[in-house]
Order: structure tokens, then C-alpha cells, then sequence
């Protein structure tokens, strides 16, 4: 029913023609059960998108501002991304939310506003390993919930995904067990269905975190996992490769 999303974030990597000889390694993947999808640097998506011509794999940013346009020096602008043909957005990534002090309320705002202007948004949730051992996974999970998804309209829902991806877990090399992922995922299902109620069906909720070719199949056994948000795998032409037919 949920179509699984396979999402690669390539971070701050891959100059434009490195990007370009990756995507022709990679666009003629094909998984009919599964969309694939590459978020790459916005140096690379004009690029990419003519690179991506004729290919299955969609072509994603990792980050865009709330705002149409204005005097937001070294921001992008939805309309920026939309006119490159981007069809879906990051939004509130980890590294984001800690590095560039990005916070519930910008999400909600960045979120409202993908939906507006037609690009579908990957929202990123997640605990701290400190979260996790005191037991505050759930609190801190449904308060990114309840104030990064706030008022949206239900016939938007359908193109929601959320991406669960415990910050312990992002690049590190652990990746939480399957049972925790598919524990965490279906609570925050619950959530969203205590505000939104059954639509919160068709939201995809994918995991992220060390994701790569020798855990995605475990990963993707479990009920509720509609799909992997992977950084440093998805770089890889081999196992991009491998994560999509998984
Ligand atoms: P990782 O990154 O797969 O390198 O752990 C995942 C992410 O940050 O989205």
C-alpha cells in the first residue's frame, strides 16, 4: 500500500561533475516496488535533474527556506527548487537542527510551505543517545510531532514522509536494531494519528541511521518501515545499487 522510499543524502558532497558521473552510474537502477530517490547539493540539482532524464531515481534537496524570496543572504528559495523540477525536500535534518540551529517552529514553517509550492517533504525526526538511555525517546519524538507537523491540511498527508533517524545512530556506524526502529516508527504513527487520524496511514515513515547493503534487508523485513533516509551508503554506487533491489 505504501510504496517504500529509498532516499540517498549526499550531504556536502560531490562537486557538479563528480555528481553528474555518479548519477550516470546509477539512473538505469530500476525497482518497480520501490521509488528511489537522490538528494544531492544545490550546486548539483540543476545537473543532475538532466542527468536523471529518463530514469526512475528522483531528484531531491536536502534543505530550502520558508519564504518565496527576499533578503536572505546565502538562503534558497522553494521557487528556486521547484523551478529546477525538484520534486521532494529535507527538512529539519539532525545536523541542521544542531548545526544551524533549525528548530520545530522553522520545520513546521518549511513544511507548510513545501506543501504550498508542490514539493513533497522528508521530515526528519530523532533522539540523542543521551535521550534514548534516559528513557525520553518518546517525549522528545512526539514533541518534534506535534510542533514540526501543526495545522497541516489532511489531503497534504499523502505526500508526507517523516524519517526517524536516532542522531546516536547518523553516521556512526551503529544502527539502532530493527525492533527499535520499527518500535519507534509505529509510536510515531500513533502520534501523528492522534492529531491527523486515519489518513496518518498513507504517510510513509522511513529509517535513518548507518543504513547499508548488509542491514537494509532486516530493516525492510518489519512491518511499519516504509523506507531508508542513507548518507554515507548512498555515495556508493555499488550499494545505492544494492540498497534499492534489497
Ligand atoms: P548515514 O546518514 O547513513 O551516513 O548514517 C543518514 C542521514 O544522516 O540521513
Amino acid at each position: 500500500m505504501r510504496k517504500p522510499l529509498i532516499a540517498g543524502n549526499w550531504k556536502m558532497n560531490k562537486t557538479v561533475s563528480e555528481s553528474i558521473d555518479f548519477i550516470n552510474s546509477i539512473k538505469d537502477i530500476k525497482n518497480d516496488c520501490v521509488e528511489g530517490l537522490v538528494c544531492v547539493p544545490y550546486t548539483s540539482l540543476t545537473e543532475v535533474k538532466k542527468s536523471l532524464e529518463g530514469s526512475d531515481i528522483k531528484l531531491g534537496a536536502q534543505n530550502m527556506h520558508y519564504e518565496d524570496n527576499g533578503a536572505y543572504t546565502g538562503e534558497i528559495s522553494p521557487l528556486m527548487l521547484k523551478d529546477i523540477g525538484v520534486e521532494y525536500v529535507i527538512i529539519g535534518h539532525s545536523e541542521r537542527r544542531e548545526y544551524y540551529n533549525e528548530t520545530d517552529q522553522t520545520v513546521n514553517k518549511k513544511v507548510k510551505k513545501a506543501f504550498e509550492i508542490g514539493i513533497k517533504p522528508i521530515v526528519c525526526v530523532g533522539e540523542s543517545l543521551e535521550e534514548r538511555e534516559s528513557k525520553k525517546t518518546e517525549e522528545k519524538i512526539k514533541k518534534q510531532i506535534e510542533e514540526g507537523l501543526k495545522d497541516l491540511k489532511e489531503e497534504d498527508l499523502k505526500d508526507l514522509v517523516i524519517a526517524y533517524e536516532p542522531i546516536w545512530a547518523i553516521g556512526t556506524g551503529k544502527t539502532a536494531t530493527s525492533d527499535q526502529a520499527n518500535d519507534t516508527i509505529k509510536f510515531i504513527r500513533e502520534s501523528l494519528k492522534s492529531i491527523y487520524g486515519d489518513v496518518s496511514e498513507k504517510v510513509r515513515i522511513q529509517y535513518g541511521g548507518s543504513v547499508k547493503p548488509e542491514n537494509i534487508k532486516e530493516l525492510m523485513s518489519k512491518s511499519d518501515i516504509d523506507g531508508a533516509l542513507v548518507g554515507g551508503a548512498s555515495l556508493k554506487k555499488d550499494d545505492f545499487e544494492a540498497l534499492i533491489n534489497y
